[in-house]
């Protein structure tokens, strides 16, 4: 069995954090997203792993996994270019996968469990492709599957008008080879993409055999920002707490807090977990709950409070700041005079900011 782990697409809705790298590389508990999928193919006994690049940054994407062996995995990088769909995506790695079975996972998506109990009894099966399905309040804004009594897939819709089911399609798929032949056969969808939607339709209507599996514990698919804060919610809530920096004498420390090498917690910082506080950091200042600090950030007064701060930021400031996404070598800091209250701001494109 092989993997493919899809790190393409424009990430237009994670958008300023996209303009300067990859999503998937955006990291969930001080954790890039894509290395999950890594580890939880890696843990599946999957080690043979095609990784297929976009065109943001792909050199990015290759400077953080390498040749996959800090992962215990074999890498192999296959260039999509221009996203032209999950289907084409696929097409694509046609070479590196051959005749063996493949697990297919998005790169931006993150299950609770993994998925070694998913993958259990596919390659000898006579079934063609398996799916993930998890029911879902929204079925309209997904793929939607409808089942027959035995689990088998009767047909896909991607986000269906009137949903037949509230099972949505999770971002991990098996397949067979035969994959390749029903992509040959598809045509882009209304907005241009080859959809895998419909190359699993495709297969359906050549009568060969599709199953599914439902999936229990928690999955995010991590493409909007709340998405991503959500996603570092459920990871910390599972976080081990450990000290491998410097805690001065006067701060208080509750809950679950892990504290990279050469961070330093000052005397006056308050630390609430789950937290996770990455490496070189300087902390004097209150951080609540559900945050993620990554490596050489300072920050100085204030409060944060269930948000990410990816990494080498300065944050000096007596705010409060909450369910914030706040990308590399930001700087956020409070005026030193008395002059009435405003705000000043240099932001790029698509930013967001709420007041
Ligand atoms: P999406 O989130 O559907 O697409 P996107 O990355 O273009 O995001 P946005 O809509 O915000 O612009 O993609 C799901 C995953 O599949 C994600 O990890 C990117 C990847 N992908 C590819 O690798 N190639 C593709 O052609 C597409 C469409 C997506």
């Amino acid at each position: 069995m092989k993997g493919l782990i899809l790190s393409g697409g424009h990430g237009t809705r994670l958008r300023p954090l996209t303009h300067t790298g990859p999503k998937q590389l955006i990291p969930v508990a001080n954790k890039p997203v894509l290395f999950y999928a890594i580890e939880d193919l890696k843990e599946a006994g999957v080690t043979d792993i095609g990784l297929i690049l976009g065109t943001n940054m792909p050199e990015k994407v290759k400077e953080a996994v390498g040749n996959g062996s800090e992962f215990g995995v074999n890498i192999t990088y296959i260039m999509q270019g221009e996203p032209k769909g999950l289907a084409h995506a696929v097409a694509v790695a046609q070479d590196f996968v051959g005749e063996d079975p493949f697990i297919m996972y998005l790169g931006d998506n993150i299950l609770k469990s993994g998925i070694t109990e998913f993958v259990e009894g596919f390659e000898e099966s006579d079934y063609q492709a398996r799916i993930l399905l998890q029911p879902v309040d929204n079925p309209r804004q997904f793929g939607v599957a409808e089942l027959d009594d035995a689990g088998n897939v009767i047909n896909l819709v991607e986000k269906p008008e009137h949903p037949k089911s509230d099972l949505a399609l999770v971002g991990i798929y098996l397949f067979k080879s035969s994959i390749f032949d029903a992509i040959s056969r598809i045509k882009p969808s209304w907005r241009g993409e080859l959809e895998i939607t419909d190359a699993i339709q495709e297969l359906l209507n050549t009568e060969l055999k599709v199953d599914s599996h439902i999936v229990k514990g928690w999955w995010k698919d991590t493409g909007k920002p709340e998405d991503v804060l959500d996603a570092n919610h459920l990871i910390l809530d599972v976080l081990e707490s450990e000290d491998n920096g410097e805690v001065e004498e006067g701060a208080k420390i509750s809950g679950r807090v892990y504290i990279g090498k050469g961070t330093i917690v000052k005397k006056n910082s308050v630390i609430r977990g789950p937290v996770t506080i990455g490496e070189n950091c300087e902390i004097e200042a209150y951080i609540g709950p559900y945050t993620s600090i990554g490596d050489n950030s300072v920050i100085i007064g204030g409060e944060i409070e269930s948000s990410i701060v990816v990494g080498d930021a300065v944050i000096k400031c007596n705010e409060r700041i909450v369910d914030s996404l706040i990308g590399n070598h930001s700087h956020i800091e409070s005026k030193e005079n008395n002059l009435p209250k405003g705000h000043r701001f240099i932001i790029g494109e698509n930013s967001m900011v709420h007041l």
